[in-house]
């Protein structure tokens, strides 16, 4: 990636739209400073720059590498090429859904559509509202509970469309509940 390209321009690329709030940027600038010896510590200091925002903002990421005297290009090279960062918001749940060998064989298909369906969004999105992200993975180890999803830490196994739609629901009622909604 070149000097000039900015997370703007990879976030056009992933389809995503530049976030219209002003944020916070003065955890940045703890973060950065807590770390003596930055200039090798950028994959510490971007997860904890995520800790915080629960993404990566583009504003965030400028001051990372202005702080740390790196290219941009730099810093856009690192988020891109390792999953873990994400680049725009995220819901206020992450839902994976196991897309490996063993769900598959025992209708982990049938609870994607399920899930894709209750949420209105596909892998790799987030529902309008912010109510959840979703991903497609290989495999979350617990294939004895084939069809397998984690929600936020938890695992839920031996699904089935009526029971995944169950999960959901009480999901979005718990969230309402916490949103005081
Ligand atoms: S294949 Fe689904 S948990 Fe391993």
């Amino acid at each position: 990636m070149s000097a000039d390209v900015t997370l703007e321009d990879v976030r056009e690329d992933a389809g995503g739209e530049e976030a219209e709030e002003q944020i916070d940027l003065a955890p940045v600038r703890k973060i950065v400073d807590s770390l003596a010896e930055t200039r090798g510590m950028l994959i510490p200091v971007l997860q904890d720059v995520q800790k915080v925002y629960g993404y990566v903002p583009e504003e965030a990421a400028n001051m990372v590498a202005d702080q740390m005297g790196l290219y941009r290009s730099q810093v856009y090279g690192v988020l891109t090429f390792y999953t873990q960062f994400h680049l725009t918001p995220r819901g206020r749940h992450i839902i994976r859904a196991c897309s490996g060998t063993a769900c598959h064989v025992r209708g982990g298909k049938i609870v994607i559509s399920k899930l894709e369906s209750m949420l209105g969004i596909g892998h790799g999105e987030t529902s309008e509202d912010m109510f959840a992200s979703f991903e497609k993975v290989a495999c979350l180890g617990a294939c004895g509970l084939a069809p397998v999803i984690m929600i936020d830490n938890d695992a839920h196994g031996t699904l089935d469309p009526v029971k995944t739609e169950r999960i959901v629901v009480n999901l979005r009622e718990m969230d309402s509940m916490e949103r005081g909604e």
